[in-house]
């Protein structure tokens, strides 16, 4: 069993429904030119008819949304700490016709209840975009995402990367950004999902995008 590293702030939700009260209303526009590697994630969860989705931390809906169109066969399934994005999830996933088909709570990434709130142990897909970053005790949320997955399925994630191919100006400019907002690109990634991989005997690919802007990994369970 894991252990909590990083305290978990008395009122995380509280926080992020503070950083995003506002920016949630641009947050679609404006994330699509920086949280790259998110529609190749997408592409790659191969979602045929009833394959179960499951997105940790899925902000306004944007990538739920994308799936459903992508992969028009699939159940999709999603969970935010932050009610102020979850209304905005909810209000878009309304908007475009697929409140059947995209099931949303509220929960905690470290420690959320599948079967009370979806009614079902495990997903085919789980993914997490640009959400460790966010969440203090991020080990928790992979080890929890590692529970929830069902055999023959895959976790699927794309975060920032250290910016190891491109100038130290750029990566100091762009982590003191990200730091406004609460945002930890996490350099211990790979050897965190290794280690993962081995206890929970799953099969890991890791791919650095776009000379380290983002990180993407993959993996699948037998
Ligand atoms: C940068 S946004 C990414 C949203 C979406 N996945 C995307 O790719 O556009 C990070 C999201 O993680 C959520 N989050 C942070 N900590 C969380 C936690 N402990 N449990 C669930 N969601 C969390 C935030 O509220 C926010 O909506």
């Amino acid at each position: 069993m894991l252990e909590r590293t990083a305290p978990m702030p008395a009122d995380h939700a509280g926080q992020m429904d503070a950083i995003y009260r506002y920016q949630r209303h641009i947050y679609n526009a404006s994330r699509k030119y920086y949280l790259l590697g998110r529609d190749r994630l997408i592409r790659d969860l191969d979602a045929g008819p009833d394959i179960s989705v499951l997105e940790v931390g899925c902000g306004t809906g944007r990538n739920l949304i994308a799936a459903a169109r992508r992969w028009p066969g699939a159940r999709l399934h999603g969970f935010d700490i932050s009610r102020a994005m979850l209304n905005t999830a909810q209000a878009s996933v309304a908007r475009q016709g697929l409140a059947q088909r995209v099931a949303l709570a509220k929960a905690d990434a470290t420690d959320f209840e599948r079967q009370h709130l979806w009614g079902q142990q495990s997903f085919d897909r789980i993914f997490l975009s640009y959400t460790l970053s966010m969440i203090p005790g991020w080990e928790l949320a992979l080890d929890e995402a590692a529970r929830a997955l069902s055999p023959g399925g895959s976790i699927h994630i794309v975060d920032f990367g250290q910016q190891e191919g491109l100038p130290a100006f750029w990566r100091d400019l762009l982590f003191a950004w990200l730091r406004r907002f609460d945002v930890s690109p996490r350099g211990d990634l790979r050897p965190v999902l290794e280690d993962l991989a081995v206890r929970h005997c799953l099969t890991l690919t890791f791919t650095p995008l776009y000379r380290g802007y983002a990180w993407s990994a993959v993996l699948t369970k037998d």
